[in-house]
């Protein structure tokens, strides 16, 4: 095992949905409680992780862990549009304080894919109005928090909203493709927990409902699904945060963070390729070339052919996601990153799915002597953070899938570390 430099992080992640519990104020909440809601569990009570932040990070610590990257929650800093909760920034600096006691460098996301409701009730991240508001949001949290902070991420995966996009309109033309040869669309095969076929058959009866909490039949939530005019808006959300943070704090690293995968052309499929490598990447390089550094997110890989992507090769090992269990993408994608972006490269997220932690260490193993060898030629990798910390919900697949690890007792929320914690700590010089 090649163990890295003290100062490189090895962490872990989570988002506040998915682990803190109670986030009510967040479109997310609101489409968990709709009657005919695309996610298979409601988030509830989540890891508890809001009460006890402590004895998580506490575990982070005695594993070796020496960074700990989590967000904070917009709905809950701003429930109401002009309505900012000091409370609330009071429990993050408990967090944050925390994570330092304990020697662990907080690496905070101000947005992790849940809005408040209001900004959807605004036209959400297709309205213009949603760059002035973040960019509020953003200097709100850094005037009362920027003075504890090194690290400071904008926008998780802020290319969801096309990739979503894309998945949609993939997943529609399988499912038309299954109808006409009578058979059933599997579902897989999708980044971050979507429930694409109860999204494709809710669609009329959910027109009504959301009209009711959103004020629209089609809300536009970040990880819905955007438009080019979305995507734009997001990088200038980013970009107007970022300023707002310098500001106020020069010495913040700011970066955002991008969902990549590590995608592969056979024979024929190079210019498909490209357009999909620069949909995912290129082409946001103009607004972030400047930044401190980019957080490099990576669950597998994509076989593209000539006319279409390829399914999993036969045989291949799969996680409970449906994708394909591969990770040595992250090398792929970490090289493929560094021939364009000039920066510092953080891993702000890469596991994977599964029951059996064996193959999480094994995982782990594959991804982190890839890093390894990123830096070893000289790419300016600052660290690795595993998603995740602990099992949690995951978005409209629910609690069953386990990224974990730490396993989470759903009815008594006990702590169970997995193997794979201390592996991780391992790496660490
Ligand atoms: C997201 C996480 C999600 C993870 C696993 C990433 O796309 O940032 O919120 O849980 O993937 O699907």
């Amino acid at each position: 095992m090649k163990k890295f430099e003290n100062d490189f992080f090895i962490g872990a992640a989570t988002a506040a949905h998915q682990v803190e519990g109670n986030n009510t104020n967040s479109d997310c909440w609101a489409m968990e409680q709709m009657p005919h809601t695309t996610y298979k569990d409601k988030s509830g009570i989540a890891c508890d992780h809001y009460n006890r932040y402590e004895e998580d990070i506490k575990l982070m610590k005695s594993a070796g862990l020496n960074a700990y990257r989590f967000s904070i929650e917009w709905a809950r800093i701003q429930p109401e549009d002009g309505v900012f909760d000091d409370e609330q920034i009071e429990h993050y600096r408990k967090v944050i304080r925390c994570c330092r006691e304990h020697g662990i460098e907080p690496v905070v996301t101000l947005f992790h894919f849940s809005s408040p409701i209001w900004i959807i009730r605004k036209g959400g991240w297709e309205a213009d109005t949603v760059v002035e508001d973040f960019e509020k949001y953003a200097s709100y949290v850094i005037k009362a928090l920027g003075s504890e902070l090194k690290y400071v991420c904008t926008i998780n995966e802020a290319n969801m909203g096309l990739q979503v996009a894309a998945i949609s309109r993939r997943y529609t033309m399988m499912a038309k493709k299954a109808a006409a040869a009578g058979a059933q669309n599997s579902g897989g095969e999708v980044q971050m927990g979507l429930n694409m076929q109860a999204m494709m058959e809710n669609m009329k009866f959910q027109a009504m409902e959301n009209e009711e909490v959103f004020g629209t039949p089609q809300p536009h939530c970040f990880n819905l699904g955007g438009s080019e005019h979305s995507d734009l808006l997001t990088m200038k959300a980013h970009q107007a945060a970022k300023k707002a943070i310098h500001d106020l704090y020069p010495d913040i690293q700011v970066g955002l963070t991008l969902s990549l995968h590590d995608i592969q052309p056979v024979e024929g499929g190079e210019a498909r390729a490209e357009a999909a490598w620069a949909e995912e990447f290129t082409h946001y390089l103009p607004y972030i070339q400047d930044d401190d550094f980019l957080g490099v997110q990576n669950y597998t890989r994509t076989i593209v052919g000539p006319e279409e992507d390829l399914p999993v090769p036969d045989g291949a090992e799969r996680t409970q996601m449906g994708y394909e269990y591969y990770p040595q993408a992250l090398e792929h994608v970490i090289r493929a990153v560094a021939k364009d972006f000039r920066g510092n490269i953080m891993v702000t997220e890469n596991g994977v799915s599964c029951d059996d932690d064996s193959r999480r260490v094994n995982f782990i193993q594959i991804a982190a002597d890839g890093v390894a060898r990123c830096i070893a030629d000289g790419i300016p990798v600052k660290g690795y953070f595993y998603w995740s910390l602990m099992d949690n919900f995951e978005w409209q697949m629910g609690y069953r899938m386990q990224f974990g690890l730490i396993a989470v007792d759903r009815t008594t929320q006990t702590r169970t570390p997995k193997p794979s914690l201390a592996y991780l700590g391992s790496y660490r010089g």
